[in-house]
């Protein structure tokens, strides 16, 4: 199947803002989704990840209006929805809360009061960990911004996607896929490190394999998901510990052996095993895909679904079936449930020359037990956030 590419999105799109608002946008602004090689639960624990930008986009098409009027079509859901800068209220749907969550922080951090027309649409697939709602947030922001020629840089943006979702939305996630979105270099790997905000780039060109997306269609969000109560439970671990040991460190400090303080509290006990040997694996995955070692690759991949698994408990049983059916294909190298969990997709090293065999294999042996058909898919990896000014 074909994919489609950036500019054919945004030509598509183009003709749709004309036909709904009758002038041209003035802005475009495209965020992509992410995958993440390795670093789960991480991000909020001041840790590491290796993430990167995926050729599939939240694409922002703006324009100025002269009163105070937000008009928003969204393409996904077929939906338009006009309100007032002034009335940014709750509401139902999770896409317009994101939307509205989002203005309303810009209108605060920059005492705004523009009205816009905005057409939002893209390919990302909503709730399978791929970043849907981080690329909204983030294309809608530097849509603004860079609109409003707002005083702004790449971590200003960041910040305020992370106050969208802390502050008004309730999640209380890292900026794992905010950063993926925005600072991602094609064919380079990002390794962030979340204790300082800082990142480096290497080189992403392992010979021989490929990274498959296996997407188990078991949907989740953030808002209703089991997610904070994991960044609850990492909280609750790293104060004891500090109260036990009258240390004041943060996660990406403590050794396992500082656990031993926690070691009746069985699931918090767990949940910072996770993280703390997850950061571990982060460091030696950089050094082997820099060396391209499959194999190697592999087994940290294998690792980290092991503790997502069995010690942060993020993962369900139709992702258990993917891994194992996974696992009982020769191409395999190694893959691991990905982003905030709960259901989501896979990500997996696959030999070359046997990815197609393995696609059909996994996607037939799903069929059988569950009775519905999944979908996999080649990542293809991208550069981070961009626009188009018309
Ligand atoms: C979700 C969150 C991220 C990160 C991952 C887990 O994708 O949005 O901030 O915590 O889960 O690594």
């Amino acid at each position: 199947m074909a994919r489609i590419t950036k500019d054919n999105l945004i030509f598509e799109y183009k003709n749709f803002f004309l036909k709904e608002y009758n002038s041209n946008p003035e802005i475009i602004s495209a965020a992509p989704g992410r995958v993440n090689i390795i670093g789960e639960h991480t991000d909020y624990n001041q840790g590491l990840a290796i993430p990167a930008a995926i050729d599939k986009w939240i694409i922002t098409l703006l324009s100025r209006r002269d009163d105070s009027y937000i008009n928003v079509y969204s393409i996904n859901y077929k939906k338009r929805k006009k309100f007032n800068f002034n009335q940014l209220d709750t509401s139902e749907e999770l896409w317009e809360r994101y939307i509205k969550a989002t203005l309303f922080v810009i209108k605060s951090e920059y005492n705004l009061e523009l009205g816009f027309n905005f057409l939002i649409g893209g390919n990302i697939p909503i709730g399978f960990g791929m970043s849907s709602s981080a690329a909204l947030e983030v294309s809608i922001v530097s849509s603004i911004l860079s609109l409003c020629s707002l005083d702004y840089d790449n971590y200003k943006i960041l910040k305020i996607c992370n106050i969208v979702e802390k502050e008004i939305l309730g999640i209380n996630s890292g900026m794992l896929d905010q950063y993926a979105s925005i600072f991602s270099v094609k064919n380079k790997f990002l390794l962030i490190d979340f204790s300082k905000i800082e990142h480096q780039y290497f080189k992403n060109d392992i010979q021989g394999s490929s990274w498959i997306l296996i997407n188990s269609m078991v949907k989740r969000n953030l808002i209703d998901s089991e997610y904070n109560n994991r960044v609850d439970e990492c909280r609750e671990g790293i104060d004891l510990i500090n109260k036990k040991t009258k240390y004041n460190i943060s996660l990406n400090s403590i050794s396992i052996k500082d656990l031993d303080y926690i070691k009746k509290q069985k699931n918090i006990y767990n949940r910072l095993f996770h993280v703390i040997n997850e950061n571990h694996r982060v460091r030696q995955m950089k050094n082997e895909l820099v060396k391209g070692d499959l194999n190697k690759i592999g087994d940290l991949l294998n690792q980290s679904h092991h503790s997502l698994s069995n010690y942060f408990e993020v993962s369900c049983k139709e992702i258990e079936s993917i891994i194992q059916f996974s696992k009982n294909h020769s191409a395999f190298y190694g893959g691991r449930i990905m982003g905030g969990g709960f259901g989501g997709s896979t990500i997996n090293l696959i030999d070359n020359n046997l990815k197609n065999e393995f696609i059909a294999y996994v996607k037939s042996e799903f069929y059988n037990e569950y009775n519905y058909k999944i979908e996999i898919e080649e990542v293809c990896f991208a550069d981070g956030l961009e626009f188009v000014t018309i």
